[in-house]
């Protein structure tokens, strides 16, 4: 690479001294025309050229010079840089000693928050509060951009229905119309309404596409699926991004019709270009290109090519364009055309970030706002609190009294460290802990004691693994010490808190599980407190949809706190003490037994149903021998301390016409003693179509706030564009006949209307 770097730094250097556009900046496409006449060809392939600083690195990183490329013109961008001085000096070397002067876009995964930590996404569409997650995005936008940030590779709206995959974490969860939703929101609250504004960062839509049906649930590992199935289920995240005007998108490690997603014309041409109007540029994930090679596509010379011709515009990290393309086109392999086509999309978003005026802009490192404010923790906390999915409350354990004794016990209590979880590359670890917040919200009112109790795994090697860096935690006690310590802890208090699940990497990029039970060591403390004969509640420390089935037969309370960001502990003291009632529904299916997955909501009906789903074995019929075919807690299931019901669901008419609505409203009513908040949902079911119709879908949903006894009627509209699916044909179609409505709080207790739609 250094022979390359200096050959490419010589050519630059023959070039005549600095340009200045005789063309005003505010024409756009005159500008860029003017630059593209001027560029060389080196420097038009150094746009495209997005190596790693290796100041974080996920991957295998190349070494590059990185001041050298910049200072030549060889450099699209950088990312993984943390420092804003750093960033500010790269800039200088871009802008001020390079012969075209291109200022550079600066990456990073901003995925939950910046220094404002927010909770995972998975998490963050467990709230369902689709504003409120536009602010969570919004603040990350203006912390990250006063770091010196321009981009972000963020949102990833990978639709996953196997919790097997580690990063499931990282997106909304299993369902199309929720992670659409959720897409926009993010989408606008990082490119705001004005892309120039000092504040707004360029959004990454990603993994384009189909990352989350990896095999297996293994990361990267090959996805093969009908187009119906694209379309319908997994694209609609993307594309609602694309449409809410995402200026950048990430293609996927995987396969895509056998050919990778990183060189599928179809995919990154056909489908994102010519059906769904993306303007924006495309970039790699990581050393796609270079990958390519190991899945068997032959030299990184062929895959620079196919990359390219597929609609890549932007190599990272694969040094793969920078080394190939110049020959290619020497070659006659590849057009300047195609070339001048990619360097445009990224001059193009370069100028909409307003970078060509001001190449200073964020990193000018005179603001404050990339510090975390006191206003926007607290919202920080309000939305973790927001996110808890409350899945057992026997008796009403929760919330406890602030008083007496509590036993906190579990490898997740006392690490402040551990609960920002994946994808926070700008946490500094010293979060307060489960064990802090109890404390101090419990007061002098009564005594919270601590036992660690278990480390996360019994393999020093995977814990290890789920726990890197600086959130390695081990404790080098004994199982039995560490146990025994905990059961004499446990035995004084009158209440347990028992803080167990995965470590902050356990779930995220190559964090794939094949286990989703509690890690024994764990599972052996959680037997020894129920033990005890104490009130247990499990707090569930999870990325991902984990199996609680022995849990919900045996411990009274239990609530998925999944890892709710800088916040979280005060967060889960307000939940767990009844400050805040718990309102997080399950946007992911948590499975009986991992022989289950893939169970989602939304599936298919067999012609040999097992009705009723009551988990008795019936031979012939589509069931499994030991358990029923739904999953132990479903999509949209989430208690909280009150209770709603649901009542009076009526449809203003039981026909629709093609140029017609309809409205679906239901009354819900607070019948416990608390104000609380509910997310009322809406699905549809077409009960006889073309192309096999799932049971249902989601088609609307609505959070509301209702004090104790009071009712409000919720008003959904259906029109004829919410009937529409993709047919055989792939034509997006309505088809005449009758749909159930069904509303409920859960996906599974729903009230039930039907309407026919008449074309
Ligand atoms: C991940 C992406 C990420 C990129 C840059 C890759 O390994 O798959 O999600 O944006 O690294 O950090």
């Amino acid at each position: 690479m250094r022979r390359l770097i200096s050959a490419l730094v010589a050519a630059a250097m023959l070039v005549a001294p600095a340009f200045v556009s005789a063309v005003p900046v505010d024409d756009r496409d005159a500008f860029i025309t003017e630059l593209l006449s001027k560029m060389t060809i080196e420097e038009k392939i150094g746009q495209m050229h997005l190596p790693a600083y290796p100041q974080l690195v996920t991957g295998g990183a190349y070494n590059a010079n990185i001041d050298s490329l910049a200072e030549h013109g060889l450099l699209g961008g950088i990312f993984n840089i943390l420092d804003v001085e750093g960033i500010r000096h790269l800039q200088e070397l871009a802008v001020e000693k390079s012969r075209m002067g291109i200022p550079l876009l600066v990456g990073l995964d901003v995925v939950h928050g910046y220094n404002t930590i927010f909770p995972i996404p998975l998490a963050l569409a467990s709230s369902w509060d689709i504003p409120a997650i536009e602010r969570t995005a919004r603040i990350a936008a203006k912390e990250a951009s006063a770091g010196g940030i321009n981009w972000t590779f963020s949102p990833m709206v990978d639709i996953s229905r196997d919790p097997r995959w580690g990063r499931q974490a990282e997106g909304a969860g299993e369902d199309p119309f929720l992670g659409a939703a959720i897409a926009r929101a993010m989408v606008r609250g990082y490119q705001g309404d004005n892309l120039s504004a000092k504040d707004n960062i360029l959004a990454c839509v990603k993994h384009f596409a189909l990352y989350g049906a990896a095999e297996g649930g293994r990361d990267y590992n090959t996805v093969d699926m009908s187009r119906q199935q694209m379309f319908n289920v997994y694209f609609p995240p993307y594309k609602a991004a694309v449409e809410a005007g995402a200026g950048s998108v990430m293609s996927s490690f995987n396969l895509v019709d056998g050919l990778h997603a990183t060189a599928n014309k179809w995919l990154l041409t056909d489908v994102l270009r010519r059906m769904w109007g993306f303007k924006g540029f495309v970039v790699t994930d990581y050393a796609s290109i270079a990958e390519m090679g190991v899945h068997g596509f032959g030299s990184l010379e062929r895959n620079s090519v196919a990359a390219l011709e597929a609609g890549t515009d932007m190599d990272m990290t694969s040094d793969a364009f920078i080394r190939c393309l110049k020959n290619a086109v020497d070659r006659g392999e590849v057009t300047m055309e195609r070339i001048n086509t990619s360097v445009r999309r990224i001059l193009e978003a370069k100028y909409d970030l307003g970078l060509f005026r001001d190449p200073y802009k964020y990193s000018s490192g005179d603001r404050d706002a990339r510090k975390a404010n006191a206003a926007d923790a607290a919202f920080a906390r309000r939305m973790a609190a927001e996110t808890f999915v409350l899945l057992k409350n026997q008796n009403s354990l929760l919330p406890l009294k602030p008083t007496g004794k509590i036993a906190l016990i579990g490898p997740l209590a006392d690490t402040g460290a551990n609960m920002v979880g994946t994808w926070s590359v700008t946490a500094h670890g010293n979060y307060p802990s489960l064990l802090d917040a109890m404390r101090e919200a419990v007061g002098n009112r009564g005594e919270v004691i601590y036992a660690k109790g278990a480390n996360l795994y019994s393999d020093a090697h995977i814990e290890a693994g789920a726990t890197p860096g600086k959130f390695a935690m081990r404790d080098s006690r004994s199982e039995e010490a560490m146990l025994a310590e905990a059961v004499a802890v446990a035995k004084q208090a009158d209440v347990i808190v028992a803080a167990l699940g995965e470590g902050a990497e356990g779930s995220g990029e190559g964090s794939s599980r094949a286990r989703l039970t509690l890690p024994d060591t764990q599972h052996r403390l959680l037997e020894a407190l129920l033990a005890t004969g104490k009130p247990v509640v499990m707090l569930n420390f999870s990325g991902r949809a984990t199996v609680l089935t022995w849990e919900s037969e045996h411990v009274p309370a239990i609530m998925n706190v999944w890892f709710g960001g800088s916040e979280a502990a005060g967060a889960i003291a307000d939940v767990v003490f009844g400050k805040v009632s718990p309102s997080g529904k399950l946007t992911v299916s948590m499975p009986y037994c991992e022989g289950q997955i893939p169970v989602y909501y939304n599936h298919l009906v067999t012609g040999r149903p097992k009705r009723p789903d009551d988990g008795r074995y019936a031979a012939y019929t589509s069931n499994y021998f030991e358990i029923p075919n739904h999953p132990l807690y479903p999509f949209g299931y989430g208690l909280s301390y009150t209770t709603f019901e649901y009542s009076d669901l009526r449809l203003s008419s039981d026909r629709m016409d093609a140029d017609g609505s309809i409205t679906a409203s239901v009354k819900v009513t607070n019948t416990g003693n608390r104000r609380a908040d509910e997310v009322v949902q809406l699905y549809l079911h077409d009960v006889e179509r073309s192309l096999a119709p799932p049971v249902q879908e989601l088609k609307g949903f609505e959070r509301i706030s209702l004090d104790a006894g009071e009712s409000r009627t919720v008003t959904f509209t259906i029109d004829p564009s919410m009937l529409k699916f993709y047919n055989y044909n792939l034509d997006y179609v309505a088809e005449p006949g009758e749909f159930e409505v069904m509303t409920g709080g859960c996906s599974d207790r729903c009230l039930k209307a039907s309407f026919n739609y008449m074309e």
